[in-house]
C-alpha cells in the first residue's frame, strides 16, 4: 500500500509498505479521504513536539473498514466510517472524568502513531464510527476538525444572548462559527482576521460582523459598534491575544483559547478577577465524534462551505504546499485514497 511518510523534519515520501494487519480490538480502515491540517504541515517541519519520526501523518480522514481483528465483530466489514484520532487509557483520572483528550497515556492517530494519509490504516475499533447513509464522504471527513469546535463550545456553554468575539477565520475559526450559529444560535458573532479572503469566508460560514484588526484596532472598532464581547474564542492562537481578550471582554465574560504556543503573554489577575472572566482551554475533542455526526445529518453545520480543495493522494506535496502558502483560496484541502 501508498502511504504518506514524513521520514525526518523535512524529508516527505510516498513509501510503499506492506498491507498492515489489525490487531487485537482494531478494525482496518481502506481510507477514501483524509484531510489536511495545520498540524500535518508542523510534524512535517518538525515543528510538532509530540511528533516522532518516521511517521505517517493524517488525523481527518474517513474510509471503509475491511478487515477486523480479534474481539471485533466481522459484521463490521463494509461499514464506513470516521476516525476519532484520540486514542486513551480508559481508566486513568482524566480518562475517568469523561476527558480522554488529556489521558496520562494520550496517542494521537497521525501525531504519536501512524495515521491515515496511506491507502490502509489501522485503528482501535472504538475510534471508528459508522457514518449515516445520508453523509457524504467529503461531510465524513470533515467530521474532527468540528469536533475541536464542538469541544470549546462544549466547555464555554455559549447561549442564544450571547455576543461572540472569535479571533481568526481559518479553519478552526470558521469550523466555530458555524458551531455558534448552527448550533447554539447564538445572536451576534463577529470575527476578527487580518486577511481579506478569509473575513469573506467568515461572511460565507455565517459570521455578522467581520473586522480587519490589523487595519483598525479591534478596541477601536468594538467602542465604535458599542459590542462588548460576553463569549471570545481564540482561534488564531497568537500569545498577544488573550490579554487583549481580558481587556475587551465584559464583565462576566467567557474565554476559550486553544494554542500551543510556548511564549509568554502577560496578563495580571486584576484584569481577570475584577470582571469575574472564566477563561476555558481546550484540546483536540473528548468523545465528541457522535454528536458532530448528528449535527451534519440535521444540517446544522455545513462543512462542504470550509473545503476548497480535493487531491489526489499521489499529489500530496503540491497539496501541503498550497495549503501552507495560499491563504487567499485554500481553506480545507481533501486527499483522495484509493
Ligand atoms: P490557520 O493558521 O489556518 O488560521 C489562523 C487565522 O488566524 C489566519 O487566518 C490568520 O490570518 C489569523 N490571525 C493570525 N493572527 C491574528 C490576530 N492577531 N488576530 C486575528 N486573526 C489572526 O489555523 P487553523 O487551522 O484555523 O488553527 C488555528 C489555531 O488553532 C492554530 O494555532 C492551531 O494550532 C490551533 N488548534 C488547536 C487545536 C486544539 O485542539 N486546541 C486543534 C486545532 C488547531
Ligand atoms: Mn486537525
Ligand atoms: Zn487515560
Amino acid at each position: 500500500m501508498k502511504s504518506v511518510v514524513i521520514e525526518q523534519p523535512g524529508r516527505l515520501t510516498l513509501a510503499q509498505r506492506p498491507l498492515p494487519q489489525p490487531a487485537a480490538d482494531e478494525v482496518r480502515v481502506r481510507v477514501r479521504l483524509a484531510g489536511i491540517c495545520g498540524s500535518d504541515v508542523h510534524i512535517y517541519h518538525g515543528h510538532n513536539p509530540f511528533a516522532r519520526y518516521p511517521r505517517v501523518i493524517g488525523h481527518e480522514f474517513c474510509g471503509v473498514i475491511d478487515a477486523v481483528g480479534a474481539n471485533v465483530d466481522a459484521a463490521r466489514i463494509g461499514e464506513r466510517v470516521t476516525v476519532d484520532p484520540v486514542v486513551s487509557c480508559g481508566h486513568c483520572y482524566p480518562c475517568s472524568v469523561g476527558r480522554p483528550n488529556v489521558c496520562h497515556q494520550l496517542q494521537v492517530i497521525g501525531v504519536h502513531r501512524d495515521g491515515g494519509f496511506s491507502d490502509f490504516s489501522c485503528v482501535p475499533a472504538a475510534n471508528a464510527y459508522r457514518i449515516p447513509d445520508v453523509l457524504s464522504d467529503r461531510q465524513a471527513a470533515m467530521v474532527e476538525p468540528f469536533t475541536i469546535a464542538a469541544n470549546i463550545t462544549a466547555h464555554l456553554q455559549p447561549t442564544a444572548r450571547d455576543v461572540a468575539l472569535i479571533y481568526g477565520a481559518g479553519p478552526m475559526g470558521l469550523t466555530v462559527i458555524q458551531v455558534l450559529k448552527g448550533v447554539y444560535g447564538v445572536r451576534q458573532v463577529i470575527v476578527a482576521d487580518r486577511i481579506a479572503a478569509r473575513l469573506e469566508m467568515a461572511f460565507a460560514n455565517g459570521a455578522d460582523e467581520v473586522v480587519d484588526n490589523q487595519q483598525t484596532p479591534l478596541a477601536e472598532v468594538l467602542a465604535q459598534r458599542g459590542i462588548r464581547p460576553t463569549l471570545i474564542i481564540d482561534a488564531a492562537c497568537h500569545p498577544d491575544i488573550l490579554p487583549q481578550a481580558i481587556e475587551l471582554a465584559s464583565p462576566a465574560a467567557r474565554i476559550g483559547i486553544m494554542g500551543f504556543s510556548a511564549e509568554p503573554c502577560v496578563i495580571n489577575q486584576q484584569s481577570i478577577t475584577a470582571k469575574e472572566l472564566s477563561i476555558f482551554s481546550s484540546r483536540l475533542n473528548s468523545a465528541r465524534f457522535p454528536q458532530v455526526i448528528e449535527w451534519m445529518a440535521e444540517g446544522r453545520i455545513a462543512p462542504e462551505r470550509l473545503i476548497t480543495h480535493s487531491v489526489a493522494a499521489d499529489d500530496v506535496e503540491a497539496a501541503l504546499h498550497l495549503f501552507e502558502h495560499d491563504r487567499q483560496t485554500c481553506c480545507k484541502v481533501l486527499l483522495q485514497f484509493g
